[in-house]
């Protein structure tokens, strides 16, 4: 399954699974991640697919995501932590086992970018990073988009990436909540 096909597709999909508020977030992602992978002169359809599939199994309860995770076997780094502390990141695993086992994606930049798109990761792609940042300024956000401006969005994605990316652990840190256990290295990497 590839181009419109496999789009139309996911259309289907995400339209049954996600709640309207979800669905038109991701509608929103997909639409600014399209417009900054044509400003960075990146690949528009992995960008794309990436958007579209990034939050497909966010409207799964905690239990059903711990119980997909057990069937699927799939790995995950500190899940008996995350589970306890931090569940709200597991939606992008689960998401990402989706793209590639129910619609058999196997471009691993697209895959990273659904993986990737909460927590972020040492040596992001630009697609990644482009998912991270649109993902982050939609304007259903609870935390405040305004830190960024669009000229500095897009000026710099490497800059525009980091101001995201502070401003997420910012919120984190604001709210009392648990930080992931790698956010330190990540965020080391990017600013050392
Ligand atoms: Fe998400
Ligand atoms: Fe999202």
């Amino acid at each position: 399954m590839i181009g419109k096909n496999l789009e139309s597709n996911i259309f289907d999909y995400i339209y049954k699974k996600l709640s309207l508020e979800r669905y038109n977030h991701t509608i929103y992602v997909y639409n600014f991640a399209k417009k900054l992978a044509m400003h960075y002169s990146e690949n528009i359809y992995n960008v794309q697919i990436a958007a579209l599939l990034h939050d497909c199994a966010k409207d799964m309860s905690l239990k059903e995501s711990k119980r997909y995770i057990l069937d699927k076997n799939i790995k995950i780094k500190y899940f008996d932590f995350l589970s306890l502390y931090a569940p709200q990141v597991l939606h992008s695993y689960i998401a990402a086992d989706i793209a590639k086992n129910k619609f058999k994606i196997t471009n691993i930049e697209i895959l990273n970018a659904i993986k990737n798109h909460t927590v972020g990761r040492v040596n992001m792609s630009n697609c990644e990073k482009i998912i991270f940042v649109a993902d982050s300024l939609s304007p259903d956000r609870k935390f405040k988009i305004r830190f960024i401006s669009k000229k500095k969005l897009l000026s710099n994605l490497d800059e525009a990436f980091k101001l995201v990316l502070q401003n997420k652990i910012n919120y984190v840190v604001s709210k009392f909540q648990v930080l992931h256990p790698d956010i330190i290295d990540i965020w080391n990497y990017y600013n050392k």
